[in-house]
């Protein structure tokens, strides 16, 4: 008895050392891999990141406290769309003019513009004060705005200070309540405002970026926040997945959901299913 005893302790601890490497190898624990990373663009149809973004990101995740898959699919959701996928890190009307009326308190330096930067816009020289001294413990951003638009860190930095300052501490966000996080970026225009849609859009992103994270089969994504869920005012939005042939080809998915979900629907039902 104590020899079979040994015998299986040994045999176990013959697999120890090569079960432990093997979950290193496989980190179940790690937030997010560079392949997650990669696909949770591509399933939006946005271009392949460089790697540095995908470094910075897992840093700064851990830095501002994020500590889920769920709540980093949700983070990235709308940084991709307020981004245009990585592409834009300036508000696009101001990158030439500067945009010199706007955003102003009177207490600018002469030459200075807090226009929107950065992935998640930052805007109003207040904002960039904060931030910097969040992230820096000096006024770097405010002498220089465009370190927020210009490096990669800053076009990151400012989206996660943004979002744990202002959205990592609503409790619904952890419910896996997306709308939630539209409303504190966008809410009067796309949640009570005539852009529901848009809000909507945000929402199939998210959608994707789960996929992308394997997570679909476990979380279901929620629109609940943002504009009313039932009710005569309730926008109604499905989600929908192309179907057949359809089903794999690119930007389908978003095809999908704009056009079944528009005000004059294109939904054939040949291509794509909608939620009951
Ligand atoms: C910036 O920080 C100061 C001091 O903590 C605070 O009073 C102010 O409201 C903050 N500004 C913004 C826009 O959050």
């Amino acid at each position: 008895m104590i020899i079979v005893l040994i015998q299986v302790l040994l045999i176990f601890s013959l697999f120890l050392p090569s079960f432990s490497i093997d979950q290193t190898a496989n980190s179940p624990k790690k937030l997010i891999t560079w392949k997650e990373f990669k696909k949770s663009l591509s399933l939006n149809n946005y271009p392949i990141p460089k790697r540095e973004q995908y470094e910075t990101v897992k840093q700064l995740a851990e830095q501002f406290d994020i500590t889920t898959k769920e709540e980093l699919a949700m983070f990235l959701a709308q940084v991709y769309w307020e981004s245009l996928g990585l592409q834009h890190t300036k508000e696009i009307a101001c990158a030439s003019s500067k945009c010199p009326t706007n955003y102003r308190t009177g207490r600018e330096k002469p030459g200075k513009y807090y226009y929107g930067r950065g992935y998640i816009q930052l805007t109003w020289l207040d904002n960039y004060e904060n931030c910097s001294m969040d992230m820096y413990g000096d006024m770097r951003l405010v002498e220089e705005p465009d370190i927020v638009s210009d490096t990669v860190e800053g076009a990151w930095g400012s989206a996660f200070w943004y979002w744990h300052k202002y959205i990592h501490d609503i409790p619904e966000i952890h419910q896996g309540k997306f709308g939630y996080s539209t409303m504190a970026i966008n809410g009067a225009l796309e949640c009570k405002g005539v852009y529901k849609i848009k809000a909507f859009r945000r929402y199939v992103v998210y959608v994707r970026v789960l996929e992308a994270f394997n997570l679909l089969d476990n979380v279901k994504p929620l629109q609940d926040g943002c504009y009313p869920m039932s009710g005569k005012d309730a926008p109604g939005f499905k989600l929908c997945i192309p179907i057949g042939s359809y089903r794999t080809q690119a930007g389908l998915f978003h095809w999908c959901n704009d056009n079944c979900n528009s005000a004059d629907s294109n939904c054939p039902t040949d291509m794509c299913q909608c939620e009951p």
